[in-house]
């Protein structure tokens, strides 16, 4: 479909006029985005009203299970003057009387302004977009990209650490079906961190990322050791076992709990290194590492209010005010 209305900002190249994976931005739109975000962290907090999207109707179309994506996109719209629709529960939408995707997708089409979209299978995100002209933000497509996450752990790696160049970058858990460390691994390649894959065998990242980050130049180091690696790195990224996913019970059960992270594990490592987790996280990460120096998942979370803004209003066509403007 030929969308109407690709959006420029006027400074750079048309951005596309969806997100569905980290090939959407060029790197230059990524760091222009986490600028935006920055800008509006006092509209998160409460502490500035900016109605720059009044008017404005969000659809969150969650198919699966969410907390932080469907409540951050929510919670970003109406920070900034605009409203929401949701599916709701899917048991109690059409769906279950056998509507598809396409059809759903071009009655949203109608209604909203633009649509967030949660969905277990895997390039559902992209059908979505082609069969609607308002723009499509890809929350999650079964084990492939979740890129306004990406934006939000980019956001959260830059305020830590000042830039996403150069850096030590642990991934840990479940690489195989694990969206967001796709997303992520992409990302992060494009601005040359180094990348150390953790897993079980059974749980390695997928070999076609591997070769598509290898291709880009990025450099990989794969192990099933996490302990080993924590006086090394920059950010541990750490990961839930993606229980539902799995084909069979009895796969899951071998290595589920497989990686702890205690507070004790942290006692060597780098004073700014800093632990993430997408969340929601089962007994990755022990409640102890909660206090310390080195938690960030919390931040992390809240940073998806600031990502998610700066991306629904760069896709609406709405400049974020730089400076006091
Ligand atoms: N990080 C994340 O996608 O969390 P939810 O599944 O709760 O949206």
């Amino acid at each position: 479909m030929n969308k109407v209305g690709r959006r420029t900002r006027g400074y750079g190249e048309p951005m596309e006029s969806d997100l569905i994976t980290m090939a959407d931005l060029t790197n230059e739109e990524i760091l222009s985005l986490l600028d935006d975000a920055e800008e509006l962290l006092p509209v998160a907090h409460g502490e500035r009203y900016l109605p720059l999207l009044q008017g404005k109707l969000l659809a969150n179309m969650f198919f699966e299970p969410s907390t932080r994506t469907r409540m951050s996109f929510e919670t970003a719209m109406k920070r900034l003057g605009g409203d929401v629709v949701n599916l709701g529960d899917v048991k109690s939408s059409s769906a279950v009387k056998g509507e598809t995707l396409y059809d759903t997708m071009r009655m949203v089409d109608g209604y909203c302004d633009i649509a967030a979209l949660r969905h277990p299978r895997q390039g559902a995100a992209q059908y979505a977009a082609d069969a609607c002209e308002i723009p499509i933000m890809n929350g999650g497509d079964g084990a492939g990209q979740h890129p306004t996450q990406t934006l939000l752990d980019l956001f959260t790696i830059r305020q830590a650490h000042g830039r996403l160049d150069g850096l030590n970058v642990a991934l840990v858990g479940d690489l195989r079906y694990g969206r967001t460390v796709h997303s992520l691994s992409h990302a992060l390649a494009r601005f040359n961190s180094s990348l150390v894959f953790i897993s079980p065998e059974q749980l390695r990242m997928p070999s076609e990322i591997v070769s598509d980050l290898t291709a880009m130049g990025a450099k990989i180091e794969e192990t099933s050791d996490l302990y080993g690696s924590i006086t090394d790195v920059d950010v541990i990224y750490m990961t839930r076992i993606q229980k539902e996913r799995f084909p069979d019970e009895d796969e899951y059960s071998k290595v589920a709990g497989i990686y702890k992270l205690t507070a004790p594990d942290l006692s060597g490592a780098k004073s700014e290194m800093i632990v993430m987790h997408p969340l929601p996280r089962v007994s990755e990460i022990s409640p102890d590492v909660d206090s310390t120096r080195h938690a960030r998942y919390f931040e992390q979370a809240f940073n998806g209010v600031v990502a998610r803004m700066a991306l629904m209003c760069r896709l609406l066509g709405v400049d974020v005010p730089r400076g006091d403007a």
